[in-house]
């Protein structure tokens, strides 16, 4: 695929490119905030010696997402021409499994690369950088796939779901609670030629009761996926497999209690750091 030269490579106007940092102070697990400050749209973030979390932000962003505990002990605000440059110039290629590397649109197809995927964060979580992404995708390419329909609920950028179609899956749906999740999966789609898809904004409850999905991927908060994880359940025929990720090494056993009383069985798994991954066949 032909690298998209940066210069003509479409951007909002700069105005809207300038960030804002702020600087938290979470209550509870450091890594579960950086989780939930990605999924709030943070685009980059950088753990502070004082124990704080430097957040970089879209200059709009909505402070009232910001949770009640957390006290704020800095904030300021990133010029856009900075920011745009810097931002530009962070993004190289990289390396999310043995297979697959994500590449910014600009940028050359690294030779080694078995497969790559061109796409670029802006405000959408899942360029690959983070273990959870990384851990769903070391199990997509272990199951099969072939033919099968996938339901990313999460998508963010959709770089789960549209290698779920790279590895062979025949129909991809994707959907994000967060609304700018939309055109950058419209434009993710579009760079990596892919076909067979159809995205929405919002979630679980725009699919009818009759839609099954062989594979479901659902990359998020335990807080996140277990309100409704029935509905999730309701989705999979006997046979499906349903990806979890997003969950620390301790909240396997939760997991596992689930799958048990749920009908399903570990079909895989695979952890790094704190951070660890389950797929479940249902059979039953
Ligand atoms: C951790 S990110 C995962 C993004 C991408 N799938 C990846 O693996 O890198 C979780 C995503 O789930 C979305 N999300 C959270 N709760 C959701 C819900 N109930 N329904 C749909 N999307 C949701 C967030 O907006 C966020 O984009």
């Amino acid at each position: 695929m032909v690298p998209v030269a940066w210069e003509d490579y479409f951007w909002p106007p700069m105005e809207s490119r300038a960030a804002i940092w702020i600087d938290f102070l979470p209550t509870g697990d450091l890594e579960l905030a950086s989780m939930e400050l990605f999924d709030l749209g943070a685009m980059g973030l950088e753990e502070l010696d004082n124990g704080a979390l430097r957040a970089w932000l879209p200059l709009l962003w909505d402070r009232s997402q910001i949770p009640l505990e957390w006290k704020i002990c800095g904030e300021g605000e990133v010029e856009a021409k900075d920011w745009d440059l810097s931002w530009r110039l962070q993004q190289e290629p990289l390396r999310v499994t043995d297979r697959l590397v994500v590449v910014p649109p600009w940028v050359e197809n690294p030779q080694d690369a078995e497969i790559c995927l061109r796409m670029e964060a802006k405000q959408a979580f899942g360029t690959g950088g983070h273990e959870s992404t990384r851990l769903a995708a070391k199990i997509l390419e272990v199951l099969p796939l072939d033919g099968k329909t996938v339901f990313d609920i999460g998508a963010g950028t959709g770089i789960l779901g549209f290698y779920a179609k790279i590895l062979g899956a025949s129909q991809i749906d994707l959907c994000d609670i967060d609304p700018d999740a939309i055109p950058c999966l419209e434009e993710n789609a579009a760079l990596n030629s892919i076909q067979d898809w159809k995205a929405w904004a919002g979630s679980i409850e725009a699919l009818g009761s009759d839609v099954r999905y062989d594979v479901v991927l659902a990359n998020m908060l335990r807080t996140e996926f277990f309100p409704m994880r029935d509905q999730v359940l309701a989705l999979m025929p006997v046979g499906g497999l349903l990806v979890l990720s997003g969950y620390l090494a301790r909240e396997r056993e939760l997991v596992m209690e689930w799958f048990a009383s749920a009908g399903l069985e570990l079909a895989a798994e695979a952890a790094e750091g704190d951070w660890w991954a389950g797929a479940g066949r249902r059979i039953k």
